[in-house]
């Protein structure tokens, strides 16, 4: 790598054909190395992305004091001998996932504290959600300069109803409760299959969970939680933009991995627009006959339509027939890669957190910015379908989220290359 920062240039209009194998999932990944704070013996993970959120989070576990090596997709992580005291406010800056060290922490050695969390400027990200659920089990949740600091010699099993089914705040909480004295009953909790994901991992380290991948989650506390040899599932938010990015193209793509029952909401909707998706024995494959056509689409939580396929979504139906509107009902601030694809040409309005697209057919090549990981997936899949050519800049936010993205695209027909 040189010194000039990294960008993608693309050459468009090229329809992607073959197969591309999805990554194990960005998100999923990153609540399991926080898992494994939760006991003192190792914790071997498999199928974990190589991108920069798992090295910087294995970075934060090592602050801590546990051991974790990389190598590749193999991450082992063994935590016996943790420090007390609060982690380094640079190393949990970057990704917001980071917030997730509190509740092993607090859980494991009395006392878990974190600075507000980073992550992507896609609105306003309270922790309120987390807090309130470690002050039900029985914490003391105090602010100390930065950070928020909770301490409980033993937490206490208790029910706990979480304002907001928050993604981070339901796997905090739940790892919080593993340890706890007694029952525990989570409601209002996210129902996202990495939630239900890292609740299979707490169970194969001996943690008493029943009801996850539901709204409503049970944890019977134990005394201690053991090592594990556990898979990352397969990344249905990558997944989902491959399959945008064929559907913009007109492509004819298999994205083998994929899970079609973790993509209900996306196969209907791209069904609906003219777009057949179906299972296959592999995965899932769209194959484009005709020019789809416009839709309506709702992001909200788990399983309606992700929000984070919203913008990858918004940037494929620039190809569509008619006006589609795409409705942001989970973040305040997603909003933000309409700019840039009106840079390509694309007729976008926005009002409130509505999103009005109006379909023109092809985008024009033109220079644009990765604002932030999805944002970024949306320039890039406009890029693809645009007449001429488009150069992306700030691509470390796409690197955060879709590992060695440029040559698994070129293997399936873009002309997408890095300079540097
Ligand atoms: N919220 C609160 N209080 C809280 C926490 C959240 O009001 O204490 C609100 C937020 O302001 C937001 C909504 O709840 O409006 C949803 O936030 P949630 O907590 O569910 O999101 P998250 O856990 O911070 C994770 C993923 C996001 C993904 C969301 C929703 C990670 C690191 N982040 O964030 O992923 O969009 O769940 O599915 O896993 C991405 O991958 O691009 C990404 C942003």
């Amino acid at each position: 790598m040189g010194d000039t920062p990294a960008q993608f240039v693309i050459d468009g209009g090229r329809p992607l054909r073959g197969r591309i194998e999805v990554s194990g999932s960005k998100n999923a990944a990153l609540y399991t190395l926080p898992a494994a704070l939760l006991t003192g013996e190792e914790v071997r993970l498999h199928n974990v992305p190589e991108i920069s959120d798992i090295r910087e989070m294995a970075e934060l576990l090592r602050s801590l004091g546990a051991s974790v090596s990389v190598d590749r997709t193999e991450v082992a992580i063994r935590a016996d001998a943790l420090r007390r005291g609060l982690p380094p406010a640079e190393l949990v800056e970057s990704t917001r996932a980071s917030f997730l060290v509190m509740g092993p922490l607090l859980a494991r050695m009395g006392e878990g504290g974190c600075p507000s969390p980073g992550g992507d400027a896609i609105g306003v990200r309270p922790v309120d959600v987390h807090l309130a659920g470690f002050r039900a089990l029985g914490a003391a949740v105090t602010r100390e300069g930065a950070y928020h600091v909770a301490r409980a010699t033993r937490l206490r099993g208790a029910r706990v109803f979480l304002d907001y089914p928050s993604v981070l705040g339901t796997v905090n909480v739940l790892f919080a409760a593993t340890l706890a004295e007694g029952e525990t009953t989570i409601v209002n909790a996210a129902a996202e299959p990495e939630v239900a994901m890292v609740a299979e991992l707490l169970r194969r380290m001996g943690a008493r969970i029943e009801g996850h991948g539901t709204g409503i989650v049970h944890v019977r506390g134990v005394e201690r939680l053991g090592g594990a040899d556990f898979t990352v599932m397969p990344d249905r938010i990558e997944a989902g933009t491959f399959l945008a990015a064929a559907f913009a193209t007109g492509g004819d793509l298999e994205v083998v991995g994929a899970v079609p029952e973790h993509l209900d909401s996306v196969l209907t909707k791209l069904r609906e627009a003219g777009a057949p998706a179906s299972a296959t024995a592999d995965g899932v494959r769209l194959r484009m006959d005709e020019r789809p056509h416009a839709v309506q689409v709702q992001a909200v939580p788990y399983p309606g339509f992700p929000t984070d396929l919203h913008a990858p979504f918004a940037a494929a139906l620039t190809q569509a027939r008619g006006v589609s509107i795409v409705h942001e009902r989970v973040f305040d601030n997603r909003l933000r890669y309409v700019g840039e694809l009106r840079k390509m040409g694309a007729r976008i309005t926005t009002g409130g957190n509505f999103v009005m697209i109006e379909g023109t057919g092809p985008l024009v090549g033109s220079r644009v910015q990765a604002l932030d990981v999805r944002a970024g997936a949306a320039v890039m899949i406009g890029g693809l379908c645009a007449a001429g050519q488009t150069t992306i800049t700030h691509v470390h936010h796409i690197d955060r989220g879709y590992a060695h993205i440029v040559p698994r695209l070129r293997a399936v027909g873009a002309a997408i290359t890095r300079t540097n």
